[in-house]
């Protein structure tokens, strides 16, 4: 657990926001960085290419967090972007095994490959390993499921895309920042920063297996993707960095500017300890609505409305049908026991 003072003027919670599942709340050198670049803006005070540098912290940053190189890590602005980019680089007639109810930016981007034959197939989540055969190209699935908090069991799809010699993409944007994760154990991981990485939304990014690099089509490219991009903005011939940031997009400065300190604060604190946190929060959540412990940061209960939490001025959610809570750094028993109280027993 954390001491008190290492949390302390990080963030600034006026009232229980259990809502990370939608979006993080930025910690204090984020929203600082992030002022101070909007008022060198406003002021015309200095010239752009000091905010590109956010980008490459930022890249270095994620790869620490989950065990890559900053060379294999892509840096764009969505996650449904990134998949696309996966997506458009799949070969004609490729067969796409996705989660049952996978968020859609996990499942539109090869939905809209129809075209092109490829084929998209669903199973239950728990079911996914068993799934996978001979003819599965690629698997593509969450870490952490958003509309529920579920676990894919990422070790069993792995071994299971490996004996069909299957590609797999994980999309970690629901558990990246709490979740211990090692992304290099995949082809592809696909993270927005937004969430639990508590970064301003645009910046999202990906890691690729150095020997996938080359089967990708690097479908975004601009001067952004060029070897040396400050400063060599004109006419051919086509010259991209040889590293993943050619599948980069240009960067939406602001953006990164906030996102590269948040994700140092993440390191900092270390993503081992920020699980026990919010696990232990969302347990003592689960133990209040008479709910068996669980694995999670989010907590779907079986309650169709957050009116009586919103009565009581938290923040949360409502996901397929079911309130969803979900708990980070900022929260504390107090907001555990305060949403207890407002949900009142008749709902536990
Ligand atoms: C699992 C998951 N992936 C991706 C996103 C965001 O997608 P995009 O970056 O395409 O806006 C969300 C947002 O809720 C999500 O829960």
């Amino acid at each position: 657990m954390f001491a008190p003072e290492e949390l302390q003027g990080l963030w600034q919670v006026d009232r229980p926001y259990l809502n990370t599942a939608s979006y993080g709340l930025p910690p204090a050198p984020a929203f600082a960085a992030l002022q101070e670049a909007l008022d060198d803006w406003r002021h015309g005070r200095t010239s752009w290419e000091g905010w590109t540098e956010s980008v490459a912290r930022a890249r270095e940053s994620f790869a620490r967090l989950v065990g890559a190189r900053p060379q294999d890590v892509a840096a764009g602005a969505t996650v449904s972007e990134l998949i696309g980019l996966v997506a458009a680089s799949l070969p004609d007639g490729a067969q796409v095994l996705v989660p049952e109810v996978e968020f859609t930016s996990n499942l539109f981007p090869w939905l809209v490959q129809d075209g092109r034959r490829v084929h998209v197939t669903t199973a239950p989540l728990a079911g996914l390993a068993d799934s996978v055969d001979h003819a599965t190209t690629l698997v593509a699935v969450s870490a952490v499921q958003s509309s529920n908090g579920d676990i894919a069991d990422l070790p069993s799809i792995r071994e299971a895309a490996a004996a069909n010699d299957a590609l797999v993409l994980v999309d970690a944007t629901q558990a990246c920042g709490w979740f211990p994760l090692r992304a290099m154990d995949f082809d592809f991981v696909v993270v927005h920063t937004y969430k639990w990485l508590m970064s301003p939304r645009g910046a999202a990014l990906m890691t690729v297996r150095p020997e996938r690099l080359e089967s990708l089509v690097p479908v975004h490219a601009g001067w952004w993707s060029a070897e040396s991009p400050l400063g060599d903005y004109y006419g051919p011939p086509l010259r991209l960095a040889p590293s993943a940031r050619r599948l980069d997009t240009s960067p939406a400065w602001f953006s990164w500017v906030g996102t590269a300190p948040a994700l140092e604060v993440v390191e900092r604190l270390g993503v081992d300890r920020i699980h026990e946190h919010n696990v232990g929060l969302a347990n003592r959540f689960r133990a209040g609505m008479g709910l068996e412990p669980g694995e999670s940061a989010i907590v779907s209960v079986d309650v169709d409305s957050a009116e009586r939490l919103e009565r009581a001025g938290i923040r949360a959610a409502v996901r397929a049908g079911s309130l969803r809570v979900s708990f980070h750094l900022y929260n504390t028993c107090e907001h555990v026991d305060a949403a207890l109280d407002a949900l009142g027993p008749q709902v536990r």
